[in-house]
C-alpha cells in the first residue's frame, strides 16, 4: 500500500499537470475529543466492565468519493467505556507524527520535494495515518496502518479517556500489517516490498525484536492486506494488481485488479519454511479471510473476495467464496454457491470455531445487517429496519450469552447496539451525537 499511496500523492501534487484528476478537499469530521455519559436503562449492561471501539478514518464516509480518500485519512478512535451499567462515549483523534507535523507547519504541503524527505525519513511518513486496526498486546493498545509502525494508544478505563502515546520504533523493519497477529509473548506479521515483489513473513517478540523473517516472491505487485496465520502456515493471495499509468488521463487511480489473469495462493510451512505455490485461474482480490482448514487431501480457503477492485471509487462487491486446493495433483477450484453469489459480504468476526459473523454490504446504504456462517451456509441472516451498522462490530460475552456489538445509524441518530445472538433481541442506546463510519474494531473485557 506503500507504493500506492505514493502514486496517489504523486497524482495529488501533479494536479496542475493532469487537470482531470482531481482529486477533493475532504473536510475532518472531528476537530476534537468528545466524552459523552450515556443515558443505559438496560440491565444486562450492569455485568459488563470493558471497551469498544472502532478505528477509522476522520472524515464523513458520505462525503468521500473513493478508497483511497479512506485510506488516506487521519485516524479517529470512536469508543464506548462500560462500568457497570455505566456507559461512556468517547473519541480521539489520534495524534500521529504526521498529524503533529501539519498542525505546526499547515495541510496540504505535500509536493514531490516532502514526499521524497518522507521517503529519507526526514518528514512524516504521509500516510502514517493509524487508521486501520485497533489491536491488545502486552497489556497496550494499537492502532495499526498498513504501512507504518503501530501507534500505541493508553486506554484509561477508570476516567473513560483514550490518549495517544507514541509511535512503537520496530528495529530493522520498516512497518508492519495492520493485520499483524498478537499472540501472548510474540506477533505474526508481514511486510511487503512493492518494487522487489516479495512478502516476508516476520516474527517479532514482545519487546518487538525480529526474532524470524520468511521471504517469499511475489508473481505480481504485492499489497497484502490481510493474511491466514495458523501454529503451522502463514498463507496469502497474490492478487493480480496492475499499474496502468494511462488510467490517470482518463481520472482514474492508475492501480486495478486485471481479473483475467491468475490468482496465486502461497502457502509457507512455518517450521519447514517450505513455500508452495498454488495457481488459480481466476483473478480475484481478498481483503480478508473467515476461515482455513487442511485435511489430508485439501487446503480449504474461506473468504470474501472481489472481482473487481479500482481504487477511484467506492465500489464494493465482496462475495464469500471457498478456494480448494487439492494437495495431490494441485488442481485449485475456486467453490462458488449461488445463494452467496447474491449477497456481498466482508468483515468476518469468529463467534467460535464452527461460526462467523459477516457484516452485508449494500454499495447504496453501507452495512445494512448480518450473516451468520457455518463455514459456507448461512444459517442466520440478521436484518435491521432503517439501520445503518457502523463499521466492524465484534462478540461481547455477557453474564454467559454472546451479543454482537456494533455502532449503527438509524433516522439519522446514531447508537451503540446489542443483538442478542441466542434470542436475536435487539437493544440500543442512543448517542447524543453524530459519529462516523469506521474499519475495523476491538473489544475489551476486563
Ligand atoms: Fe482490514
Amino acid at each position: 500500500m506503500n507504493f500506492i499511496i505514493f502514486i496517489f500523492l504523486f497524482i495529488s501534487s501533479c494536479q496542475c499537470f493532469i487537470p482531470k484528476f482531481n482529486r477533493q478537499y475532504t473536510k475532518n469530521f472531528y476537530q476534537k475529543d468528545y466524552s459523552i455519559h450515556l443515558n443505559n436503562e438496560h440491565i444486562f449492561l450492569k455485568n459488563i466492565t470493558g471497551f469498544y471501539g472502532l478505528i477509522g478514518p476522520n472524515y464523513d464516509f458520505h462525503n468521500v468519493t473513493s478508497l483511497m480518500d479512506l485510506f488516506t485519512g487521519d485516524g479517529v478512535v470512536q469508543g464506548v467505556f462500560f462500568n457497570k451499567g455505566n456507559i461512556t462515549f468517547h473519541n480521539h483523534i489520534i495524534q500521529t507524527e504526521k498529524l503533529l507535523f501539519e498542525q505546526k507547519h499547515g495541510k496540504n504541503k505535500h509536493n514531490l520535494f516532502t514526499l521524497a524527505l518522507s521517503m529519507l525519513k526526514i518528514f512524516p511518513v504521509p500516510s502514517g495515518t493509524a487508521n486501520t486496526a485497533l489491536h491488545q498486546f502486552q497489556n497496550q493498545t494499537l492502532a495499526l496502518y498498513e504501512t507504518d509502525y503501530p501507534y500505541v494508544l493508553h486506554l484509561d478505563m477508570d476516567k473513560f479517556n483514550i490518549s495517544t502515546i507514541g509511535k512503537q520504533f520496530i528495529n530493522k523493519i520498516s512497518s508492519i500489517s495492520a493485520h499483524s497477529k498478537f499472540n501472548e509473548q510474540t506477533i505474526d506479521t508481514i511486510h511487503y516490498n512493492i518494487l522487489k515483489k516479495e512478502v516476508q513473513f516476520l516474527t517479532l517478540d514482545k519487546k518487538y525484536n525480529l526474532i524470524d523473517k520468511i521471504k517469499i516472491k511475489t508473481k505480481y505487485m504485492p499489497v497484502i492486506h490481510d493474511f491466514i496465520n495458523t501454529e503451522k502456515y502463514v498463507i496469502f493471495a497474490d492478487c493480480p494488481l496492475q499499474i496502468n499509468f494511462k488510467s490517470i488521463f482518463n481520472s482514474k487511480f492508475p492501480i486495478h485488479l486485471n481479473n483475467k489473469l491468475p490468482t496465486f495462493i502461497h502457502i509457507i510451512n512455518k517450521q519447514t519454511k517450505q513455500i508452495e505455490t498454488f495457481s488459480m485461474d481466476q483473478g480475484i482480490y481478498i481483503f480478508h479471510f473467515s476461515h482455513f482448514e487442511e485435511n489430508e487431501n485439501s487446503y480449504i480457503i474461506q473468504a470474501p473476495q472481489l472481482d473487481e477492485v479500482d481504487f477511484s471509487n467506492l465500489v464494493f462487491k465482496p462475495k464469500l467464496r471457498e478456494i480448494n486446493i487439492n494437495r495431490k495433483n494441485k488442481y485449485v477450484l475456486n467453490k462458488k454457491y449461488s445463494e452467496l453469489e447474491n449477497i456481498h459480504m466482508d468483515f468476518p468476526v469468529k463467534i467460535n470455531s464452527t461460526h462467523t459473523i459477516l457484516s452485508i454490504v449494500d454499495k447504496e446504504v453501507g452495512f445494512t445487517g448480518f450473516t451468520i456462517c457455518e463455514n459456507m451456509k448461512i444459517t442466520k441472516k440478521i436484518l435491521f429496519e432503517n439501520t445503518v451498522i457502523i463499521g466492524e462490530p465484534q462478540v461481547i460475552n455477557i453474564s454467559n450469552t454472546s451479543y454482537i456489538i456494533s455502532f449503527t445509524e438509524k433516522n439519522n441518530q446514531n447508537y451503540i447496539s446489542f443483538v442478542n445472538l441466542k434470542t436475536f433481541s435487539q437493544n440500543e442506546i442512543l448517542i447524543p451525537m453524530s459519529i462516523i463510519n469506521g474499519f475495523h474494531s476491538m473489544i475489551v473485557q476486563t
